[in-house]
């Protein structure tokens, strides 16, 4: 797909304050510094599309982007962000839950996660509460760029081993760097397969 137009609509603090052009939603969500903000503006190529910053916690609101007059991208704020105050978090949290299980036009939910942490509790609980809600999801493992490719896959496959614990089958896994724009093209055919699929 080639990304003609990307342009930030709005941010809302609600999902009832949200754009309501009935176009296919696509969220990015993970921890606070994963790189949801870098991938999205990577996707897009624009860097200054959304904001992005080395201190966690930078996107707050549910931001709505729309990409080629056709579809959105959602840029979340992160969860479990430690620094925060446990209010804050927990007010994030019920933010971010509300918008994803009332928003009627979302197409996907794209899980962001360090390909250099090991699995965390807050990743795969989130996982679980958008498999429970029957909400389809992708993971993106982001900063390839940070490991050599041995590790990537180790760090990768036990990734997918946690997963399959309790799942069937795994989600569709993405691997990206925003650095080195990597995994571009994979993840923008995904969503054009699924545009596609519902016109
Ligand atoms: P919050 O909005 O705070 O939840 O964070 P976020 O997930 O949107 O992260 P953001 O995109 O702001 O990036 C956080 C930091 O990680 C920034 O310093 C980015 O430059 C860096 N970063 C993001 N993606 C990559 C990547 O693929 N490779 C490398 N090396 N750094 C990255
Ligand atoms: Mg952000």
């Amino acid at each position: 797909m080639k990304i003609f137009k990307s342009e930030f609509i709005k941010s809302s603090n609600n999902y009832k304050n949200c754009p309501q052009d009935n176009l296919p939603e696509y969220a990015f969500i993970g921890r606070s510094n994963v790189g949801k903000s870098s991938l999205l503006n990577m996707l897009v190529n624009n860097k200054k599309l959304s904001k992005t910053s080395s201190k966690p916690g930078k996107t707050k609101l549910i931001n709505h982007f729309k990409i080629n007059n056709s579809f959105f991208f959602v840029d979340l704020p992160g969860y479990g962000w430690a620094k925060s105050s446990k209010k804050e978090r927990r007010s994030w949290l019920k933010m971010i839950k509300t918008y994803l299980t009332k928003s009627q036009k979302l197409s996907l939910v794209f899980i962001l996660i360090d390909i250099r942490i090991p699995p965390q509790k807050v990743d795969l609980e989130f996982l679980n509460f958008l498999g429970f809600n029957k909400i389809p999801v992708s993971i993106i493992f982001t900063k390839m760029d940070k490991l050599n490719k041995a590790t990537i896959e180790k760090n990768k496959t036990k990734f997918e081993k946690e997963i399959l614990q309790k799942w069937e089958s795994s989600p569709t896994l993405f691997l990206s760097s925003a650095k080195e724009k990597i995994g571009r093209d994979e993840i923008l055919n995904y969503i054009t397969d699924i545009n596609n699929s519902i016109n």
